[in-house]
């Protein structure tokens, strides 16, 4: 099977993460932060690790802003509940997941009201767009740092300029850019991030988390056990523990201080290198094909290893099917949870056929992913 879907989640993981996972299992077992015997000492430990070697990776910030969450969905829920209260007004884009735009929408019901930014056709976001929608009651700008459904980047340093100086929270989506390409908070003056362990940084699902900057006050959206502070019915006041109530993934978050470290070893530059160059020969390889219509970023250096296509009349989940079944290639067809970014480009109801490069895709997959595209227009499309 050629795997070419690593926006939903890496594939495969390497084999330091899979072992850590089950050495956790195996040999560790203990629930962190609960007891003082010495298994759960150690899982506190490789936790600790883990929420270290994530501060590194993202340019040296505090670990104990580092909220560890079963995904990024819940941590994007978490900023978006945690701080937003009746009155206050959100900017956004019209390139947003539903992780960012199905939580705005609640929150309507509760008085958070919120406007979207138009992106073009191409799905770029023109900062200068952001200002008019600035009001008085604006407390938050939210925003993805790289499209899911095109891959175009988001111009998030130029919108964090404007954040700064209207003194308004910058709320990032880094799901799509979290090991994919540097990621640093404070140099792009972002207040919070949220982000998956389970994609870019070659984690297990059920792992992500959410960077608050020191000194912005939060509420914790879940209260209960901590394993500190246990002589009190109050929350605790000390990060992270005060949003991190109940048993943590101490698995996953064992395997995901590994999926870091491998990052870390193949290099933040040259996976991005890799990622860029497969994605670029595919954009060529299939943008010379007749009756296909490409909706991948114009500027090729603004871009991630995402790219979405559709073949003329054919609907994408029967191209998806044909891949699939006929070709053992395992792409995603439909609207990406992204209703918002179909709309923009212009694909909206039906959606597109979304191609995902991670670290281990190979040029010789991508060649064939592109000859088998050939095929179908062939076969299905000229004939
Ligand atoms: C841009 C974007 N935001 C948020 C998410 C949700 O991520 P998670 O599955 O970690 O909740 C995704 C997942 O595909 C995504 O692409």
């Amino acid at each position: 099977m050629i795997y070419l879907d690593n926006a939903a989640t890496s594939f495969p993981k390497p084999p330091r993460v899979v072992k850590a996972f089950a050495q956790f299992c195996n040999d560790i077992g203990a629930n962190p932060g609960r007891a003082s015997h010495s298994l759960a000492r150690e899982a506190n430990a490789i936790i600790a690790r883990t929420r270290q070697s994530l501060a590194e990776l993202l340019g040296n910030v505090d670990p104990s802003r580092l909220i560890f969450t079963p995904s990024t969905t819940v941590a994007l829920n978490l900023a978006l509940k945690g701080l937003l209260r009746a009155g206050d007004h959100v900017v956004t884009t019209s390139m947003e997941h539903n992780s960012i735009m199905r939580p705005l929408h609640g929150l309507e019901k509760l008085g958070v009201s919120h406007s979207q930014v138009p992106c073009s056709p191409l799905g770029q976001l023109d900062p200068a767009d952001i200002r008019p929608l600035i009001r008085s009651q604006t407390r938050m700008i939210a925003l993805l740092h790289a499209s899911n459904v095109t891959g175009n980047l988001m111009p998030v340093a130029e919108v964090g300029k404007i954040a700064r100086e209207r003194e308004i929270l910058l709320l990032v989506d880094a799901a799509q850019t979290l090991g994919a390409i540097p990621v640093e908070p404070a140099s792009l003056n972002v207040d919070l991030l949220a982000g998956p362990g389970h994609k870019g940084l070659l984690g297990p699902m059920g792992t992500g988390f959410l960077y608050v900057r020191p000194g912005l006050e939060m509420e914790p959206l879940w209260q209960g056990g901590t394993g500190t502070h246990s002589e009190s019915f109050e929350q605790p006041g000390t990060w992270p523990e005060r949003f991190e109530s109940g048993t943590c993934n101490a698995p996953g978050l064992a395997a995901l201080g590994e999926g870091i470290a491998e990052v870390k070893k193949l290099g933040l530059a040259a996976i991005t290198a890799h990622e860029l160059r497969l994605a670029h020969i595919l954009s060529d390889g299939l943008g010379q094909l007749p009756g296909i219509v490409l909706y991948g970023p114009s500027d090729r250096q603004r871009c991630t290893g995402t790219l979405s296509f559709n073949l003329q009349e054919l609907d994408c989940s029967e191209v998806a099917h044909i891949l699939d079944r006929a070709y053992s290639i395992a792409v995603r067809s439909g609207l990406h949870c992204a209703p918002a970014a179909h709309r923009t480009i212009g694909t909206f109801p039906h959606g597109t056929v979304r191609v995902s490069i991670g670290p281990y895709n190979t040029e010789e997959e991508v060649h064939t992913l592109i000859r088998a595209v050939a095929d179908i227009v062939r076969i299905r499309i000229r004939s």
